[in-house]
């Protein structure tokens, strides 16, 4: 008699990226029998884009608050079990080179291949299985639990669901867990693009014109948190690591409030210039401070260009209320398409915090960007992927 071949196994992995391969290594380790399924022809494919491709692979700096969520405690189990450090003895086991670029952020010296490469080679000695152009059907939950892959079907006592969240679809990021867990009747906490830049209209995208690629440090702020880091000036309206990590916290309407200036009391200082250099420019006061082009936008477009010693006290204050702070209102975020990652998602209420088990559903696990954990820039979304992934590793 012939029929679909039918196999077992111990643990099936929906989703060969980070937190997959993470599971997948550390469940092999103990001795369970590991199959990852990917539907994308690569593992991996957003390891490889990151950090410019060399990986900004974790942050040793990591801790909870580096982190948004619903719940903002539930990150901090995992996290403390698999620590950046915990990384870090991997990549070192691997002789894998890197190196600090800023703030506590890891970087490949070569490429962000290492980092996959590594991963593989620690599913391949634990006799983990990695498939990819595999597209993963749930026939029935268990456990066992019943999957069907082309024509084959599955049997596996844990399943683990590590498809990621929305951002860059071209990269295959599916809804696949948000979908599965609506289906099941899983609370998700709204999900939307985030760590993304930020789109201008109309005027407000006229005023920031040939502007592109200046590079300005920065202290910016949406809804309440702030971040001291450079904005890029683009054709389409503001990115760079500031932009991106206070793109996690706006609300539409909102506007972001840029503090161009941030280590200057600008009143004080253009009240010095005056008295000292009463002849001088405005213009050639600030571009000490500031990109040329910028000074010249923005002395076009609101401050006037005047020897200091005709610029009074309230006009001072007028200035400075141009660059310190700039508010700017976007018209939105470029969504998904650009982001780095998706803010909310499966809320963490269905989870447990140290096995990532959903609590209904014995035997099925949700890790990675696709629950409602969601890091800063600079390394955390990759720690959240490991730890969870470790989290679960430890009990399917
Ligand atoms: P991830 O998205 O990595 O993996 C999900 C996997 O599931 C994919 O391989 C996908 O193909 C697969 N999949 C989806 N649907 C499926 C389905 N239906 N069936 C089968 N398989 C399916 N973070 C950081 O810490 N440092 C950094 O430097 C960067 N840089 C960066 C750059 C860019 C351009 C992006 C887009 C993102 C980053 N990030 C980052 C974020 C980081 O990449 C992200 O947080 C992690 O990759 C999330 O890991 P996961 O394993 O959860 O999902």
């Amino acid at each position: 008699m012939t029929g679909n071949p039918t196999t077992d196994r111990d643990v099936v992995v929906i989703g060969a990226g980070a937190a997959g391969l993470m599971c997948a290594l550390k469940a092999g380790a103990r001795g369970r029998g590991v199959l990852v399924l990917d539907h994308a022809n690569k593992v991996g494919k957003k390891i490889l884009m990151s950090g410019g491709g060399r990986c900004n692979f974790t942050n040793i700096h990591s801790t909870p608050e580096h982190f948004l969520s619903a719940n903002p405690h539930f990150c901090k189990s995992a996290l403390s079990r698999y620590t950046p450090w915990d990384f870090i003895a991997l990549v070192e086991k691997h002789g894998v080179p890197f190196h600090e670029k800023k703030l506590g952020q890891l970087f490949c010296d070569r490429s962000s291949k290492d980092i996959v490469s590594l991963l593989l080679a620690e599913c391949e000695a634990v006799g983990v299985e990695v498939r990819t152009h595999s597209p993963a059907e749930i026939e029935q939950l268990g456990p066992p639990h019943c999957l069907k892959v082309d024509s084959e079907t599955i049997h596996c006592e844990s399943l683990v669901i590590a498809t990621g969240g929305y951002s860059i679809p071209r990269m295959g990021a599916t809804g696949f867990g948000f979908d599965l867990a609506r289906s099941l009747g899983l609370a998700i906490q709204p999900t939307r693009a985030a760590l993304v830049p930020f789109v201008l209209e109309g005027r407000k995208l006229d005023q920031i014109e040939g502007l592109a690629g200046i590079s300005v440090d920065t202290a910016s702020e949406a809804s309440g948190a702030t971040f001291r880091e450079n904005i890029l000036f683009t054709h389409k309206g503001l990115s760079g690591p500031a932009m991106l990590q206070v793109s996690s916290y706006w609300q539409p309407g909102e506007p972001v409030t840029i503090d161009l200036l941030p280590d200057l009391d600008l009143v004080q200082h253009l009240r010095n210039a005056r008295r000292q250099r009463p002849r001088t420019h405005l213009k050639n006061v600030l571009v000490e401070h500031l990109p040329r082009r910028l000074v010249q936008r923005w002395c076009e477009l609101w401050l006037g260009d005047r020897p200091m010693a005709e610029i009074g006290d309230e006009e001072i204050a007028n200035i400075a209320g141009h660059l310190k702070p700039w508010r700017v209102w976007p018209a939105d975020t470029e969504g998904y398409r650009t982001a780095e990652v998706t803010l909310g998602g499966i809320d963490t209420d269905a989870l447990s915090s140290k096995t990532m088990e959903c609590r209904d559903h014995p035997g099925l696990f949700f890790i990675g960007e696709v629950v409602d954990v969601t890091g800063h820039l600079g390394g955390h979304n990759f720690q959240w992927a490991w730890a969870s992934g470790h989290a679960a590793g430890q009990v399917v």
